[in-house]
């Protein structure tokens, strides 16, 4: 029966051609802004033509509740331990984004069965061909979940804040992605910045430390100016870009959308086969 479903999902890993630019959103320390810049980032980018899904891979977080103030039916635990399909989650966001969200109830992804596991990635394949790009909001740190979805992405976006730990902690993910296989080109994102030179001089350093010691790329992707209109609009429930469309954190945002639209090609294989090698490895162990 296993090697039925494996068989299944190498047609279907086979058969995929084209489809969305998965990119994963990812920091080392919680609370560094990773959901409201991903969403941010979406709206920006959705604005620009692309079409763009924002998937909420916090599993055990209702986090689009509160963030974006959707009050979904259904969530990815419906997927994997109901009768839904992936379509009956997608919901409308706002600045014409789609959503999917995070699964309440599964701690990790990692938890779930073989079987389970496989389902999910089913679902979550048909989304491919539904987008230019889809976002995943990761939660914070060096959890299986995280790494899996990293791994396979197109792209890892690590964000993180000018204190101290936020960087440490963001080396830290670097190193685990940078030994991981498969693990897709890395940016990373300064959020919260003073000014642009504070956010060249953290990235400058994120990046040489990461060639140096760990012998790995790291691209700098910009940076996000700490502003106070993000937290009012937290507040608000309200994305920071539509709600405050000229704030500096939504100039910069703006900036980085279209840094995404102009480069929208996916640069390596397929999100879904690498998930699918992550399933692989893990029925062999
Ligand atoms: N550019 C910014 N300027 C000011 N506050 C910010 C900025 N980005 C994020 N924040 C604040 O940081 C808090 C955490 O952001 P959030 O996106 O939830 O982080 P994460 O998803 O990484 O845990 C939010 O309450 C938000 O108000
Ligand atoms: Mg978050």
């Amino acid at each position: 029966m296993l090697t039925d479903q494996a068989e299944k999902l190498r047609k279907l890993a086979d058969s995929r051609r084209g489809g969305a630019r998965f990119i994963a959103v990812t920091s080392g320390k919680g609370g560094v802004g990773k959901t409201n810049l991903a969403s941010g980032l979406a709206i920006a980018a959705a604005d620009l033509g692309l079409r763009f899904i924002l998937l909420y891979a916090e599993l055990g977080l209702a986090n689009v509740d509160i963030v974006l103030d959707l009050s979904p039916k259904c969530n990815m635990s419906d997927l994997v331990y109901g009768k839904r399909d992936v379509f009956d989650l997608l919901i409308d966001g706002p600045g014409g984004i789609r959503v999917v969200p995070g699964a309440n109830g599964i701690s990790s992804f990692a938890d779930l069965d073989v079987a389970k596991r496989v389902e999910l990635l089913h679902h979550l394949h048909k989304l491919e061909h539904e987008a230019d790009l889809i976002f995943v909001d990761t939660s914070a740190g060096i959890s299986g979940n995280v790494i899996q979805f990293c791994a396979a992405a197109d792209e890892v976006i690590v964000v993180a804040t000018p204190e101290p730990t936020a960087i440490t902690d963001a080396y830290a993910i670097i190193k685990t992605l940078a030994r991981t296989e498969g693990t897709g080109r890395l940016k990373f994102l300064v959020n919260q910045v003073t000014n642009r030179v504070e956010a060249l001089r953290i990235a400058e350093r994120v990046v040489n430390v990461s060639k140096e010691f760990l012998r790995t790329r790291v691209d700098p992707f910009g940076y996000v100016l700490a502003d106070p209109h993000v937290p009012v609009s937290v507040r608000r429930r309200r994305p920071f870009v539509l709600e405050f469309p000229y704030a500096p954190a939504s100039l910069c945002v703006k900036t980085l959308a279209r840094r995404l639209h102009a480069n929208p090609k996916r640069e390596r294989g397929g999100f879904f086969e690498r998930l699918f090698g992550f399933f692989r490895r893990s029925k062999a162990s």
